[in-house]
């Protein structure tokens, strides 16, 4: 569902549990919930599936739950338990649902998190993907706010798996032009997340399906800092740039920038490429971080080097909260 139809939907709903145990929760545009349980520890509450970007069913497994799990991370959290979400149509054979599990198995597994069930539906589109439980110090919590002027913006994985699965559903790619997408959106988070705690970065959120731009804005207050994004910077994966030129955008993408009108400045000296990547929704995508500059050598040391992260902006002094976008 786009940014805008999502607002109209709460706003008509009673949502203000005034809890204190509840320190992350629907009043503010987090990646999941936290729940406190005592001083020492924190519940993180997700869940995410969407129907499939890739034709091969145990890569559309592990990347739906990497994609779930990947909010247990954007919030600091260490992934516990999760629970398979599916919705099937028995006629497209029960050993290609084995085969989403697995995958998906494959992935919870590898964040040392345990699966303990789950819930099937009848349904004419397949979907798959977690209801995820993870652990966190409360006062470790990384949510989308507190950015300050100076930090620097970091982002871990490339953008355009929008436009590419939009490619591959168009037959203009096949998966195997894919692969580092596919082994992308695959990936967890997991690293990433670790170096940003020990980093002691001010802020995190994942780019998911409102596109970059939609997922900073969310990191920003409305009343200071703003952010400079430097299109030249954005890591992009192949294919992306040559598929957004052919004008393969997915219709989320125009969603998003139309709700993002006149919150984004975007210099007229950038291109139209970039600009599209810029809204392009992302599928299991990287972490979007606000790093103090001191962090900077503890981030990279975690990170091992400088491979699969960038750093594409820098927060800045500024009372509107505008993201200003730069070649
Ligand atoms: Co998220
Ligand atoms: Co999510
Ligand atoms: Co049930």
């Amino acid at each position: 569902m786009g940014p805008e139809d999502l607002e109209k939907v709460l706003r008509l709903l009673p949502l203000r549990d005034a809890r204190q145990e509840i320190l992350v929760g629907l009043d503010t545009p987090d990646d999941a919930a936290v729940f406190m349980l005592d001083e020492e520890t924190a519940l993180v509450h997700t869940l995410d599936f969407f129907t499939p970007i890739v034709d091969d069913p145990f890569l559309f497994g592990q990347i739906a739950a990497a994609n779930a799990l990947s909010d247990i991370y954007a919030m600091g959290g260490t992934p516990l338990s999760a629970m398979n979400i599916v919705c099937f149509p028995c006629s497209l054979g029960m050993d290609v649902l084995a085969r989403i599990l697995e995958g998906g198995l494959s992935k919870v597994r590898e964040s040392g998190a345990v699966l303990l069930g789950g819930h099937t539906v009848d349904d004419d589109e397949p979907k798959y993907g977690l209801a995820v439980t993870g652990r966190v110090h409360p006062e470790r919590v990384m949510t989308s706010k507190g950015a300050e002027p100076g930090d620097l913006l970091v982002l871990t994985k490339p953008l355009g798996t929008g436009v590419l699965a939009t490619a591959l559903k168009g037959d203009f790619l096949s998966e195997a032009d894919m692969k580092e997408a596919v082994t992308g959106m695959a990936g967890l988070n997991a690293a990433a997340s670790q170096a940003a705690v020990l980093a002691g970065a001010h802020a995190c959120t994942d780019v998911t399906g409102f596109g970059l731009m939609g997922h900073l804005l969310n990191m920003l207050t409305g009343h200071g800092p703003g952010c400079e994004v430097y299109t030249s910077q954005l890591p992009v994966y192949p294919h992306a740039r040559e598929m957004a030129g052919m004008g393969m955008i997915p219709a989320g993408a125009h969603k998003n920038r139309d709700f993002l009108a006149g919150k984004v400045d975007i210099s007229p000296e950038v291109d139209g490429i970039d600009r599209d990547l810029l809204f392009d929704p992302q599928t299991s995508g990287g972490l979007l971080i606000a790093l103090p500059p001191q962090g900077l050598g503890a981030f990279t040391e975690q990170l091992g080097g400088t491979e699969g992260w960038t750093c594409i902006g820098r927060f800045t002094e500024s009372v509107s909260s505008i993201i200003r976008v730069v070649p």
